[in-house]
């Protein structure tokens, strides 16, 4: 039955509901990952609004993105310092702020939603936002962990719904994963592996299963390295010189799982094997449940699996 609606909901997507360019673009949440999905998308002529629940955090997302643009002119406009103030103000220009996602909605062909990374805010958003939104408007998820099909579950736009997962620093970061679900429609994701291109980045399209391609890939190389030095099989320095020699990587794994945060390796962790119990990949590391639990979450507070790291927040998250 489930099947037939979907197929019902496939075919008028592609009847009633035309592929439109994508121009405006409403990103809520304006933290590391939104601000940064806005500044390339207002840098590339989007004309963006940018969403958060108050005007203090809206003005330090705006304030970010303006350094940021100062900082990539400096080396794009080295020469021509003109066109590099012309291209931020072109830039910030296209850039607006709200606290009010359902009252600018209505003008947007993309929504992107970069929110804290709970299900049921994330669905309790899309929910409402899906009764005020235009019939042609796409919504995407930016989440790392969470299934894209449960999420669009919320709304009657199934065909029109998929995951756009972009990589931090979202300005540097090239690789943008697109993510379909049983239910969306060939148009929608084309839309999207189309936008992303316009963005400068390099789009892979992937399956809603846990972790997309990269983070499926890299958790799970993770966790094993920290169950490999859990037993004995290697000092931690040598699995990571072991990695990086071996196979050319620029960090060990357990240096990365400093960096990318011991408590988001667990958050992410523990989420798939509680959805997965039976998958040997996400099984728990007591080593690692250990670390957490004390406090020694890698580099941002001074302690993981090394210790000596300044404490401070990390602006460059690998991928979680
Ligand atoms: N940080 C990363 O490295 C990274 C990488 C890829 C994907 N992601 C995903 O992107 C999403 C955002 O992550 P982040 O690191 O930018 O988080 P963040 O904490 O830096 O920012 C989240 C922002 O969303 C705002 N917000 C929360 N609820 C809201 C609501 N209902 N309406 C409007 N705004 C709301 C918060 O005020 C905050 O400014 C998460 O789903 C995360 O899994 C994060």
């Amino acid at each position: 039955m489930a099947f037939f609606t979907h197929q019902i909901c496939r075919s008028l997507s592609s009847s009633a509901v035309r592929n439109v360019a994508i121009k405006h673009v409403t990103i809520i949440g304006s933290g590391q990952m939104g601000a940064g999905i806005a500044q390339v998308a207002a840098s590339t002529g989007h004309s963006v609004t940018l969403v958060d629940t108050n005007d203090d955090v809206l003005k330090k997302a705006i304030k970010g993105i303006e350094g940021n643009l100062k900082r990539v002119v400096k080396k794009k406009f080295s020469d021509k310092p003109e066109a590099g103030e012309e291209f931020i103000q072109k830039a910030l220009q296209n850039v607006s702020t709200s606290t009010d996602a359902a009252s600018v909605v209505q003008g947007s062909d993309l929504v992107v939603e970069a929110i804290v990374e709970n299900m049921k805010i994330k669905q309790d958003l899309f929910g409402g936002l899906d009764k005020l939104a235009p019939a042609h408007t796409i919504f995407a998820s930016n989440t790392s962990s969470l299934s894209i099909t449960d999420i669009a579950s919320s709304t009657n736009r199934l065909d029109r719904f998929a995951g756009l997962h972009f990589f931090n620093p979202v300005p540097v970061m090239k690789l943008v994963e697109v993510i379909g679900t049983s239910a969306t429609s060939q148009e929608t994701l084309d839309s999207l592996l189309n936008f992303s291109k316009i963005l400068g980045k390099t789009p892979v399209s992937c399956k809603d299963t846990p972790g997309f391609i990269v983070n499926r890939l890299l958790l799970p190389y993770l966790i094993e390295a920290v169950r490999m030095y859990e037993r004995g099989h290697g000092s931690k320095e040598d699995i990571d010189i072991a990695m990086k020699l071996g196979c050319g990587y620029p960090m060990g794994p357990l240096e990365l799982s400093d960096y990318v945060g011991l408590d988001t390796m667990k958050f992410i962790m523990d989420h798939w094997s509680a959805a997965n119990p039976e998958d040997p990949s996400f099984a728990q590391s007591e080593l690692l449940n250990k670390l957490v639990a004390e406090g020694k979450l890698g580099k941002k507070t001074g302690e993981g699996f090394y210790n000596g790291y300044q404490p401070k927040i990390i602006l460059v998250q690998i991928c979680a």
